[in-house]
């Protein structure tokens, strides 16, 4: 099993640049199936899970190449409607295939998504959607299957803006006769990113970064080129490292925009940031001070920096409160975070941080962004930290290990047991 080893307490200086939106990315992906002829889509970052959705769709027929980010796909040859169910199951964002299909031939059918274990995912507001614009949904097992000879515009009210239903739904309403709205839509970047490249193929779509959106069906869409966003949470994780470690960190390829959440909560602690139009300058003060956070959909402090920021709270004067609203189980980093000496009470959704000294230990990546959480609190501790099971990071944070060491950083990645990593490293 791969892992990380961490050396704590190196500065980090200079620049480090983010990728291409991991979330914008995958259902931008799948999107280009509903092209009539090849797209060519940029920034298109390198990681595992846009590597098996690339290999999800050439099982289904399309021509896919990828090298130095950019993608370029032909969806003519696609003749399947089904997903591979092994490697559909590996992915969440496999699920984006229900709406495209929905929308390209009337029929979908994936296995249930896979993805990070935070809490109960469930897709109950995707198929609302779907039956809302005339498909028969069957669920047997963990596989889903769509049929729709025939899809027609309708109004749905999501109870939740979920990002994943908002897209799915959107995907699918590009297929349909007439106009679809959907109410409560989220506002996240990525749908925003989805929409216009949507909109270049040749799909009628309005208020996208509002909560109504408006689709009106199309005959056919065309292939196009696109740019993908830059991943705000990425940038939010260098930014924060920076604000733990940082003499002079310029995080390059951000829309300052979309991470003012982040920066407001920071500016409120005292972390020195400078903005412009292509990055954020950050420096780590000498004091930080407490700022109570709670995760919100967009525009709100985003759930997916919860747990790099709550190892900035560890390091706050006085005690701070964390409350997780999104997910009903995202709290799995504490508990490992414990383990390097933090100090933290969880109580149902909220997490009180007081301040503490951070040790290095082993710790455990039990997600995504509890594991870049983990990094950052290596980073930060004294001595050393091995971060295990960071196939979950490399799900979601292209090159990390390289971005961070260019920075200062002492980090190696090593295979084999913990005791041969730290005598070798
Ligand atoms: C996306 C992001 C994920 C991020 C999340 C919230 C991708 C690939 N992943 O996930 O990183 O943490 O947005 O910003 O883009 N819900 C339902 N029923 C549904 C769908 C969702 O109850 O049918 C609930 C979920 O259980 C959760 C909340 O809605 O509590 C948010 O989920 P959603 O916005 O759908 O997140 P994802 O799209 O899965």
């Amino acid at each position: 099993m791969r892992k990380f080893y961490i050396e704590g307490g190196h500065k980090l200086t200079g620049t480090v640049k983010v990728s291409g939106a991991k979330n914008a990315a995958l259902p931008i992906i799948s999107a280009s199936l509903l092209g009539s002829g090849p797209s060519l889509l940029e920034d298109i970052p390198d990681l595992k899970d846009v590597r098996n959705l690339a290999e999800i769709i050439r099982r289904m027929g399309a021509r896919v190449d990828y090298q130095d980010n950019t993608m370029e796909i032909d969806p003519r040859s696609l003749d399947q409607y089904a997903t591979d169910p092994e490697l559909a199951g590996k992915i969440r964002a496999s699920y984006y295939m229900l709406g495209v299909m929905l929308a390209r031939q009337g029929q979908a059918r994936t296995s249930l998504p896979g993805g990070c274990s935070i809490g109960n995912r469930p897709i109950d507001l995707h198929l609302k959607g779907f039956k809302a614009l005339g498909a028969e949904v069957n669920i047997n097992g963990n596989i889903v299957e769509l049929t729709a000879p025939e899809l027609t515009g309708n109004k749905i009210y999501l109870d939740y803006p979920s990002v994943g239903a908002t897209i799915n739904i959107m995907l699918a309403a590009t297929g349909a006769k007439g106009q679809t709205v959907i109410e409560n839509a989220a506002r996240e970047p990525e749908i925003v990113d989805l929409a216009n490249y949507l909109t270049v193929m040749g799909a009628k779509i309005k208020g996208v970064g509002t909560d109504v959106i408006k689709i009106t069906g199309q005959e056919a869409l065309h292939g196009e080129e696109h740019r993908i966003i830059p991943d705000r949470i990425e940038a939010g994780t260098y930014i924060i490292a920076g604000a733990l470690m940082g003499q002079d960190v310029y995080v390059k390829n951000v829309l300052v925009e979309h991470i003012k959440p982040l920066l407001a909560k920071l500016g409120e602690m005292g972390v020195e940031l400078e903005e412009d139009i292509a990055g954020v300058r950050v420096a780590a003060p000498e004091k930080l001070d407490s700022v109570d956070v709670k995760t919100l959909p967009y525009p709100g402090f985003p759930t997916d920096l919860q747990a790099q920021m709550m190892v900035l709270l560890t390091q706050a004067d006085t005690a701070s409160v964390v409350t997780e609203t999104v997910w009903e189980d995202r709290f799995k980093h504490v508990e490992e975070l414990e383990t390097m000496g933090a100090s933290i009470n969880v109580d149902d959704n909220s997490a009180l941080v007081k301040p503490a000294r951070l040790t290095g230990a082993e710790v455990e990546a039990t997600d995504l962004r509890a594991g870049a959480a983990l990094i950052l609190a290596g980073l930060k501790a004294n001595g050393v930290t091995v971060v295990e099971n960071i196939g979950h990071v490399e799900r979601g944070y292209e090159d990390i290990e390289e971005k961070l060491t260019a920075l200062g950083a002492e980090m190696e990645k090593v295979e084999g047991t913990i005791e041969s990593q730290v005598t070798t490293a």
